[in-house]
């Protein structure tokens, strides 16, 4: 062989030997996911990903509830709350009357429920307005219903003009109602619009002289989803998350703030002007056009299961006598007796005689919402007794906050809720591996990263979709969950952070509602088993940040304080010569400043101040501290982000009991008690993930790495026994993308084409809005399989649902 040859052999090798070893050590490196494929787990509950909709953020009335009007009734105040009178000539008034059937001549009421009414007392020209919830959507060729009960006296006889009005005065549709009498009377209209408008207003006007008394004034779009009286958009946008259950009507809005306030079912169904309107928990008054009877046929509609929440006699400021229950548990047995009793029983009736002769098939009922302790369990036996002897097919739903009061009966499903930030929901994707099976099923009943989300980002929905792989992959206990809240008018907006934001004409999903849409859409029948190796964990969520000083109910001085590096160089020092006017302070605090002391005065909960950098790292906070009255003890806060995303050492925590090494995700806990007077040496020495807490120079508490390691990748993965599909769902909850293989274990040799659906974006504070609704919002990419493993980057804070046909596929 010649030299020449041998050379070029020589250096082949070298090239093959250095790409096969790059080949290893990438494969090394590279994440892995193995899917268990031939030995498939438990079976998916068929229910697990439902809906919540409680009525907050105007989400019924002035959402799917589609009057256009507002304040139809004139019962939401004692003046002409979102009505707007004018008089031409300044010579007309108008103002609530309430019915008054003593008075000479007598004001009869419209109904008993509905005592308010609208008097004109008219002496010339006159004008109403109505712009409805942030105006009216008026869609060009559509028709839209007019309806109102009027009456007149001392000799009004006049037209009424009615017209729907564009923003700019263009008339888009008008009709006359006439020859008004002394008693009330209902007066419709049929229009049609001839131009389209979603800011429009109803206008009333007229002309005469006498006194004009109007009531229930009501413009209704004819067109509604499946004829059933909703909004068609958001209903199709409910429906586009094939929800398996619909959990209704709340939430706080069942409970009440008192008992004058909490949701009765039975004023919410029958003749519309009959039903009772109730302020709302929210802050609006409910009309109650959304009712029982419309929330059973929603879920119809929908294909979903009804699970309806029930008061448990205990409102946000009361508790009902138990010898003055009664009350709770009939209403309790005829909300399912309306819902599935037969149509010659006395609620069943009802029902058919309101449209719906067939039953709705109530299948789960909620006992209470949030509540807990003695009461709750107290209560929950009476109620859940009696619901169990006559129907003992409806499964209940208890509160979880009962978990530690013995349940009697055993309940068998327990509503867990669960608000926080994305890092807890990626912390405890893991929460139900290890759960106790012999327990209560559980129910997620509300959920959602609120906090550290903006108005609803990307990093929020990435860890929910993580959390949800924890729902599926432990569907065996978990059987329903639902994000929550779901609807809000965002010219209302209760809540900070809702699935599905809207107006009065158009709406957006958080990218949220895309990982819920993502999730339901593809959630196969059978879980396979998943493993992952290789991946990196992500950065702690609280990995740098400001410190703090704090106090809870409590007043306390502190001086001394001095923050260090590692390497001894001075971040912070101050002596309290002067007032810490460049602190951010947090609450309700008395600060102030003397012979080198600070001192915190006031009892108030959750005061805090604080100092420094978001960029810190790696340091060590030095002070003294000492309590002067109250509660508690003090807090040290350190990798403060904000006020929500920080660590504290709170020593003296919970009634001067405990030194709490709190995390936001998890806490550490010691038992302690704070002397009053007496100053405390004190010392955090921070180091990467590692926290140690020294009391007067002696180490205290500690938290080592482990806790705070959360891994990047979360997966679960199933079988559709229908279509066949494997389906894995992976999200990469760090912010660099993950270059992972995806080993299909005992799949066989597949060949073909799947899917991947991708839910990221370039920003993980990327946000959808009305302008842009579907700018995070999932793209489908082919696949092309060869062989049961696949290689994949998976972009940093992303979900990505794979999908594999093996019908027909198989070698
Ligand atoms: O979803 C908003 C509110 O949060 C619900 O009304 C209540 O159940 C929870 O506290």
């Amino acid at each position: 062989m010649n030299k020449k040859i041998i050379w070029v052999r020589f250096i082949f090798t070298i090239i093959a030997l250095t790409s096969f070893l790059q080949a290893q050590t990438r494969e090394e490196a590279d994440a892995k996911i193995i899917v268990q494929v031939n030995q498939p787990g438990h079976t998916i509950s068929p229910t697990l990903f439902g809906i919540f909709f409680e009525d907050i953020n105007l989400s019924a009335d002035g959402g799917m509830y589609p009057e256009l009007v507002r304040n139809r009734s004139f019962e939401d105040a004692d003046t002409l709350q979102n009505w707007k009178f004018i008089s031409t000539d300044s010579k007309s008034t108008a103002s609530i009357t309430t019915a008054d059937v003593q008075a000479r001549p007598p004001v009869p009421p419209l109904k008993p429920f509905n005592r308010k009414s609208l008097c004109i007392m008219a002496n010339g020209s006159f004008k109403l307005e109505n712009v409805g919830y942030w105006g009216m959507n008026i869609v060009q060729g559509n028709r839209y219903s007019f309806k109102a009960a009027a009456r007149s006296t001392d000799g009004y006889t006049a037209t009424l003009n009615i017209k729907i009005v564009g923003a700019d005065g263009q008339e888009l549709a008008s009709g006359q109602i006439q020859e008004f009498g002394g008693l009330w009377k209902y007066y419709s209209l049929n229009l049609i619009a001839s131009g389209s408008d979603p800011k429009a207003h109803l206008e009333i006007s007229g002309e005469g002289s006498g006194k004009l008394y109007i009531d229930m004034v009501s413009l209704l779009p004819v067109q509604t989803w499946k004829n059933h009286g909703l909004r068609t958009d958001l209903s199709e946008a409910l429906d586009a998350l094939h929800p398996k259950f619909l959990r209704f009507p709340g939430g706080c809005w069942v409970e009440g703030d008192d008992f004058a306030h909490m949701n009765h079912w039975k004023n919410t169904i029958g003749n519309i002007d009959d039903r009772t309107p109730l302020w709302n928990i929210w802050g609006y008054n409910a009309t109650q056009g959304l009712g029982y009877h419309e929330y059973l046929q929603l879920a119809e509609d929908l294909g979903a299961a009804p699970l309806f929440c029930i008061n448990v006699g205990m409102s946000h400021k009361e508790i009902i006598p138990l010898d003055q229950i009664g009350q709770w548990v009939q209403d309790a047995l005829d909300a399912i007796e309306y819902a599935n009793g037969p149509v010659t029983s006395v609620w069943g009736s009802l029902r058919a005689k309101n449209g719906h002769p067939k039953p709705f098939n109530l299948k789960y009922m909620e006992i209470g919402n949030e509540n807990g302790q003695t009461p709750y369990a107290e209560r929950w036996a009476l109620i859940a007794k009696a619901i169990q002897e006559k129907y003992p097919e409806v499964k209940l739903v208890a509160n979880e906050w009962a978990g530690s009061h013995p349940h009697d009966p055993n309940p068998e499903i327990i509503d867990e809720h669960y608000y926080d930030n994305p890092d807890w929901f990626i912390w405890n994707s893991n929460k139900y591996d290890s759960y106790d099976r012999k327990g209560p099923k559980i129910f997620i009943g509300e959920y959602a990263v609120t906090s550290g989300t903006g108005k609803g980002n990307l990093r929020g929905a990435v860890g929910e979709a993580a959390w949800m792989t924890g729902m599926e992959r432990n569907s065996d206990i978990v059987v329903m969950g639902s994000y929550a809240p779901l609807l809000c008018n965002f010219n209302h907006k209760a809540w900070p952070v809702n699935l599905i934001n809207f107006d009065s004409y158009h709406w957006y999903g958080l990218p949220s509602y895309y990982v819920q849409e993502m999730f339901a859409n593809n959630q196969g029948t059978i879980t396979l088993p998943v493993k992952i190796e290789n991946a990196p964990n992500i950065k702690p969520p609280y990995s740098s940040g400001r410190i703090g000083l704090g106090t809870w109910l409590n007043a306390a001085e502190f001086k001394d304080l001095k923050v260090t590096t590692p390497d001894g160089r001075i971040l912070y020092k101050n002596e309290f010569s002067t007032n810490i006017d460049d602190w951010k302070k947090i609450g309700q605090g008395q600060w102030s400043v003397q012979d080198g002391v600070l001192s915190q005065s006031a009892i108030a909960q959750n005061v805090t101040a604080f100092v420094g950098d978001t960029s810190w790292t790696d340091y060590t906070i030095a002070l003294k501290a000492r309590k002067l009255s109250g509660e508690n003890g003090f807090q040290i806060y350190f990798h403060c982000k904000n006020v929500y995303q920080r660590i504290r050492w709170d020593i003296g925590g919970y009634g001067n009991s405990t030194n709490l090494m709190d995390m936001g995700l998890t806490s550490v806990s010691m038992p302690s008690n704070i002397e009053i007077g007496r100053w405390y040496d004190i010392k955090i020495v921070i180091r990467g993930t590692n926290v140690k807490g020294y009391l007067d120079g002696k180490l205290f508490q500690e938290v080592g790495d482990v806790r705070m390691a959360v891994k990047s990748l979360c997966a679960s993965a199933a079988r559709d026994e229908k279509s066949g599909d494997i389906i894995v769902k992976v999200v990469n909850a760090s912010s660099e993308s993950l270059q992972t293989k995806l080993d299909l274990r005992g799949a066989g040799k597949l060949l073909g084409s799947g899917k991947a659906i991708v839910l990221s974006s370039e920003s993980p504070e990327d946000e959808n809005t009305l302008e842009e609704p579907t700018k995070v919002s999932p793209k489908t990419e082919p696949l092309i399989i060869s062989g049961n493993t696949i290689t994949r980057s998976f972009p940093g804070n992303s979900l990505t649902i794979i999908r594999i046909p093996t019908v027909g596929e198989r070698k």
